[in-house]
C-alpha cells in the first residue's frame, strides 16, 4: 500500500486509514470482538498504518480494543488517532463537550493508559467546546506535544474561520470530517482553506454508514445509532437513498465493482491530500474496501457516478437535528 504525508506538518500514514468506532457496542448495533481485532490485525498486513480511535467510543472500551490489536505490534508501525472532548454519562448519553486545557491533559493521561501507550500520534478534539475558544483547546494539545505525550495535532468538523484560528497556535496535520458521494459540504469553503494552509482531509462517513454499500441494517436491530436517529436511515428516507446505491450498482456492475468500491474511489479521486479513513469491522468489509483501491476511475465515470448519487438527491441531512447543532463545520456552511 502507498502511503501519503497528512498535510504539510503531519506525519506519513497509508492512503487508507480504518476506522475503529463501529467495533465497540453502542454504536453500529451487535459487535464481535474478536472479529473486530482479526480485522485490525488484517488492516495492518494489508499495510494500513492509520488507526482512528475515540476515548468516548464505548466509552474506553474502543482504546481497550486497539490495545488488544496492537498487542506485539512494533508501536512505529502505526499512526494512532484519538478524538477526546465527547462527555458521556454511565447510561452513554452524550452530555457536552470539554475542550478546557486541563480536561485535555486528563483525557490525554486516561487515553494514554487505556492504549498502553506512551505517545499518541494525533490527538483531536472530536467537537468544538463552544465555551472554551479553540485556541485554548489546540493549545493544550500543543503543551502535550512539548511535554512528548502527542506528536501532532488534529482536529474534527470544524469550519474555515475556527481551523485558521487552531492552525495560528499550531500547526494542524489533519481534519478528520465527512465526506462521501452524498456530503460534499466540505467542498465550498473547508476544503479550500486546508489546501490553503497545508492540512490534510482524513475523510469518514465515506459509505455514509454503511447506506452506499446498500447493505443497511434491519429496523429491529438493537443499539444501532442509524436505526434510532440517523435521518438517511429513517423509513421513507432510505427506500430513496438505497434507490441511488441501485443507480451506482449499474455502474459498478460494469466496471466489476461494488457500489462501497465506486464510493470510496470516488473520494480518492477528489484529491491526493484526502485519506479515506474506512469504518470495516469484518475482514470481509476490509477486503472489499481494500478493493478499491485497485479501481481507476475516468472523468465520464465520475460524471456517471455523480450524477447517480448526489447531496441534492438524497433523502435526510448527515446527522439529526441536534447533532448537527453541535458541527462547527456547518454553522458556518
Ligand atoms: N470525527 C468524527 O466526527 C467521526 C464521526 C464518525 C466516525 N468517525 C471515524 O471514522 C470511522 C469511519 O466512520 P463511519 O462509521 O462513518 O464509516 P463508513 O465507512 O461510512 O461506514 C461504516 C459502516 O459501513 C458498513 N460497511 C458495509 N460495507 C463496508 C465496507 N466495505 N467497508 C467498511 N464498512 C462497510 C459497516 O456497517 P455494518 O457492519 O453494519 O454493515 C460499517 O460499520 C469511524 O470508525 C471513526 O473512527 C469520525
Amino acid at each position: 500500500m502507498r502511503t501519503t504525508t497528512l498535510g504539510r506538518n503531519g506525519p506519513a500514514v497509508s492512503e487508507l486509514g480504518l476506522g475503529c468506532m463501529g467495533m465497540s457496542p453502542g454504536v453500529y448495533g451487535p459487535t464481535e470482538e474478536t472479529e473486530g481485532i482479526a480485522t485490525i490485525h488484517a488492516a495492518i498486513e494489508a499495510g494500513i498504518t492509520l488507526i482512528d480511535t475515540g476515548d468516548f467510543y464505548g466509552m474506553g472500551h474502543n482504546e481497550m480494543l486497539v490495545r488488544r490489536a496492537l498487542e506485539g505490534v512494533p508501536r512505529t508501525r502505526v499512526v494512532i488517532s484519538v478524538k477526546f472532548g465527547g462527555m458521556r454519562d454511565p447510561s452513554g448519553v452524550f452530555i457536552g463537550q470539554d475542550g478546557r486545557p486541563q480536561a485535555v491533559k486528563n483525557f490525554l493521561a486516561y487515553s494514554l493508559r487505556r492504549l498502553g501507550t506512551d505517545y499518541i500520534d494525533i490527538y483531536r478534539p472530536a467537537r468544538l467546546d463552544p465555551a472554551v475558544p479553540i485556541e485554548d483547546t489546540v493549545g493544550a494539545v500543543a503543551d502535550m506535544i512539548r511535554a512528548g505525550y502527542v506528536r501532532h495535532v488534529g482536529l474534527s468538523e470544524l469550519g474555515a474561520e475556527t481551523i485558521k484560528r487552531a492552525h495560528k497556535v499550531h500547526p494542524v496535520a489533519d481534519l478528520q470530517i465527512e465526506y462521501s458521494l452524498m456530503s460534499r459540504g466540505i467542498e465550498k469553503t473547508i476544503l479550500p482553506t486546508t489546501r490553503q494552509l497545508g492540512i490534510g482531509i482524513t475523510a469518514y462517513g465515506v459509505l455514509s454508514r454503511g447506506l452506499l454499500s446498500g447493505r443497511v441494517p434491519s429496523s429491529g436491530s438493537k443499539g444501532d445509532i442509524r436505526i434510532v436517529r440517523m435521518p438517511r436511515f429513517q423509513q421513507g428516507n432510505v427506500e430513496k437513498n438505497l434507490r441511488l446505491v441501485e443507480a451506482l450498482r449499474q455502474i459498478g456492475d460494469e466496471k466489476g465493482a461494488t457500489p462501497a468500491q465506486l464510493a470510496i474511489a470516488w473520494v480518492r479521486s477528489r484529491g491526493a491530500d484526502i485519506v479515506p479513513v474506512l469504518g470495516a469491522r469484518r475482514r470481509q468489509q476490509l477486503k472489499e474496501t481494500l478493493g478499491a483501491l485497485e479501481l481507476k476511475l475516468d472523468a465520464a465515470d465520475i460524471a456517471r457516478i455523480e450524477a447517480a448519487v448526489s447531496p441534492s438527491g438524497t433523502a435526510g441531512a448527515r446527522y439529526d437535528a441536534p447533532q448537527m447543532a453541535h458541527l462547527d463545520s456547518e454553522a458556518q456552511a
